[in-house]
């Protein structure tokens, strides 16, 4: 069991329901969590029925929530990498701090999902809590962060070449090739993070679309070197008691038995429930489905 498990899949499966129910479920069991969430249009605040607006915010005993939204993240990246990247970046263009770094943590969306990976990198080094529950957004954006640190990596290649021919500013403490080296031996380490330090749970739903994004993100993981540990397939009806039930059951169980056949992983079953799922009582139905031994 890693420390750190991150929920993934298309729009509107079930990712943040299934992982506040995780969470809840490891500070249940005495270890300090933390649910994270890196979704800009975050819901985790109304999933446990939270008022409060603070960055960190207590759930429960050992349960903390953090969103981390556009503000966040630029104010977090300009605490760690602005000053060093304006400095590279203004040896070549001739820009305002501030606007530099309201262009690269708007503009370059590349840049804030690097920071992201890094900044859950440093968070579980601090050893801070005994597991992070990483919530994201829909498949798209979140595979898009998951690609980041190899394609940082890829794009500092030529930077030497480039660089060098630069005179660094006096300002500089270090040359900028020096620097270039640290974000390329960074992107190395975000990417050995989340090959060894996290697990990955994909929510799914019984329907052809949902069923056919499948292929594909496991074709990504697989070309970043990343598994899926688990499969979840959300909202399957279980005592269909209509005709529009019962059809709707059937459909489902095809894809069910679908992917059961093609993927390996451990795989559970979530039943639709006939109410949304909010505040902690019904996130333990969900857990008790989730970790029981059915
Ligand atoms: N098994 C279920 N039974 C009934 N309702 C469910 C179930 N799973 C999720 N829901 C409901 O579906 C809605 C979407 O769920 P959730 O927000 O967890 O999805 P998501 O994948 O995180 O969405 P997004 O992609 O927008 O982040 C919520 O209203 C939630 O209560
Ligand atoms: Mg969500």
């Amino acid at each position: 069991m890693k420390d750190i498990i991150m929920f993934c899949g298309k729009g509107g499966v079930g990712k943040t329901t299934c992982a506040a129910a995780t969470a809840l479920h490891y500070a249940a069991e005495g270890k300090e969590t933390l649910i994270i969430s890196t979704d800009f249009t975050p819901s985790l605040r109304d999933i446990f029925e939270l008022e409060s607006g603070e960055k960190l915010v207590r759930v429960v005993e050992g349960l903390y929530l953090a969103e981390i939204g556009a503000e966040e993240v630029k104010e977090l990246w300009d605490k760690k990498f602005g000053a060093e990247v304006y400095e590279v970046f203004s040896a070549v263009v001739d820009i305002d701090y501030e606007e530099f770094v309201a262009f690269v943590t708007t503009i370059l969306p590349g840049i804030r999902d690097e920071f992201m990976v890094d900044y859950l990198r440093e968070l579980s080094e601090s050893g801070e809590y005994e597991k992070i529950v990483w919530d994201t957004a829909p498949a798209g954006q979140t595979l898009g962060l998951l690609r980041m640190p190899s394609l940082v990596n890829q794009h500092l290649k030529p930077a030497p070449r480039i660089y060098s021919r630069l005179k660094a500013s006096r300002r500089m403490k270090r040359s900028v090739l020096e620097v270039i080296k640290g974000w390329e031996e960074l992107s190395n380490r975000d990417m050995e993070f989340l090959k060894k330090g996290v697990e990955f749970t994909l929510v799914t739903i019984a329907e052809a679309l949902a069923v056919r994004q499948l292929d594909s993100i496991f074709h990504e993981f697989q070309s970043y070197g990343l598994n899926i540990n688990h499969i979840i397939i959300n909202q399957v009806i279980e005592k269909p008691d209509s005709a529009f039930l019962h059809s709707k059951a059937r459909m489902q169980q095809g894809y069910i038995s679908e992917i059961a056949s093609r993927y390996g992983n451990e795989q559970r079953i979530l039943p639709l429930f006939p109410y949304e799922i909010k505040g902690t009582e019904r996130l333990k139905e969900v857990e008790r489905v989730l970790f029981g031994d059915g």
